[in-house]
């Protein structure tokens, strides 16, 4: 099937300087395929490399530092044994053609000692989580984290730089700043989490500030061109809500205000209302390249995909369970053919069933 829709979404688009053969981004998706200490393994060069003819690849949320682990099983990029695994998968994805973005993932108070190490998890407050944390011994009730004083929020700051300096080591050709989901930058930006009378609390201008300031720093560090950040405004998750819907217009208006002057590569926005005020607002004020996912709910679709570009609601958009369930998901959408259908259920078990086992067309004909 061929119109104007299917053209604008197989079409090239340029974020910063590196050119993309089409529209669809892979959306970063926690798989819990790396070792016991964070480093990639050889399913996962397979997994992203079979990706590679998406326009781009953004990997799955990496920890920068050890306390801002999630979960076992998630990838770091803190150590020089994390960057030589993670050259590993870019060179893969660069031998297929591809190119790959590393999403860069401190997960704050969505952790547990057993996970961090550190005898702490942290957070904006002291305030616990709402869901139990899976832990190496099972599941637990959400700790009370410690609240960042001010000089350890520099340090933060500097744990995402040096893993942005470290995935560029690792060859990857930028970094997405996980700003989303309600993992440490959200548990900021949302009133709910963030409790704090100090400068990195309070206002919309407050709560946006460590956003702002972890992607300048970054942009600094490695280029506003080379690097993005995820934003999740209004997805109320993991207790990082924003229900009062003036206070979540003016943070983000707040927090992509801040971001204009880095000129960086992408934008990208989970939300059930891309088209709505809030998401074209942050738009308009942060001046980059919009891509846009939907969420949870419903699963992203080629229909839904061509709709939100011919709408002109997003300039791309970032697939997930497709992308996890079709490594030739470009060859499917642009020809209009069937799909494998994921399934959740390997979503994080671990080992090659369910990641890298789905077959391409080519690979059943
Ligand atoms: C298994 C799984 C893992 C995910 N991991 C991440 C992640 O690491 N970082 C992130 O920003 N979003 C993550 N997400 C959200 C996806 O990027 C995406 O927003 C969501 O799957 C909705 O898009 P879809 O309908 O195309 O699947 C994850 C989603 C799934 C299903």
């Amino acid at each position: 099937m061929t119109n104007t829709t299917t053209q604008d979404l197989f079409s090239e688009i340029s974020f910063g300087s590196l050119r993309l053969p089409n529209k669809l981004v892979m959306a970063p998706l926690t798989r819990l395929r790396a070792d016991e200490r964070g480093v990639p393994t050889d399913i996962m060069v397979e997994h992203y490399a079979q990706r590679a003819s998406l326009g781009l690849i953004v990997t799955e949320g990496t920890w920068p530092t050890i306390e801002g682990r999630t979960w076992i099983g998630q990838p770091g990029i803190e150590a020089e044994e994390h960057v030589a695994g993670w050259r590993r998968v870019s060179d893969a994805v660069h031998a297929a053609g591809g190119r790959i973005f590393m999403q860069i993932m401190h997960g704050g108070r969505i952790s547990h000692e057993l996970l961090t190490g550190t005898g702490r998890i942290v957070a904006p407050s002291a305030l616990a989580a709402p869901d139990p944390i899976r832990t190496p011994e099972g599941k637990a009730d959400a700790p009370v984290p410690h609240a960042l004083q001010v000089e350890e929020i520099t340090e933060v700051i500097a744990g995402f730089v040096k893993a942005a300096q470290n995935a560029i080591d690792a060859g990857m050709d930028g970094v997405q700043i996980h700003g989303a989901n309600g993992y440490l930058l959200h548990q900021f930006t949302s009133p709910a989490s963030n409790v704090r009378t100090d400068g990195y609390g309070g206002s919309p201008e407050n709560r946006a500030r460590l956003s702002i300031e972890v992607a300048r720093a970054v942009s600094e560090a490695i280029g506003g061109e080379r690097t993005s950040i995820r934003l999740s405004p209004q997805h109320n998750i993991q207790g990082a809500l924003e229900t009062d819907d003036s206070d979540a217009l003016a943070t983000y208006e707040a927090l992509a205000s801040g971001l204009a002057p880095l000129s960086l590569a992408f934008v990208d926005v989970l939300s059930a209302d891309p088209a709505g005020e809030l998401v074209q607002s942050a738009r308009r004020l942060a001046q980059a390249p919009l891509v846009v996912n939907t969420g949870f709910s419903e699963q992203t679709t080629r229909t839904q995909a061509s709709e939100l570009l011919k709408s002109g609601a997003a300039d791309a958009v970032a697939v997930g369970r497709a992308a996890i369930a079709n490594p030739d998901l470009v060859h499917r959408w642009s020809q209009d053919l069937e799909e494998n259908t994921a399934d959740p259920a390997t979503f994080y078990t671990g080992d090659h069933v369910g990641y890298t086992d789905y077959p391409s067309l080519a690979d059943l004909n």
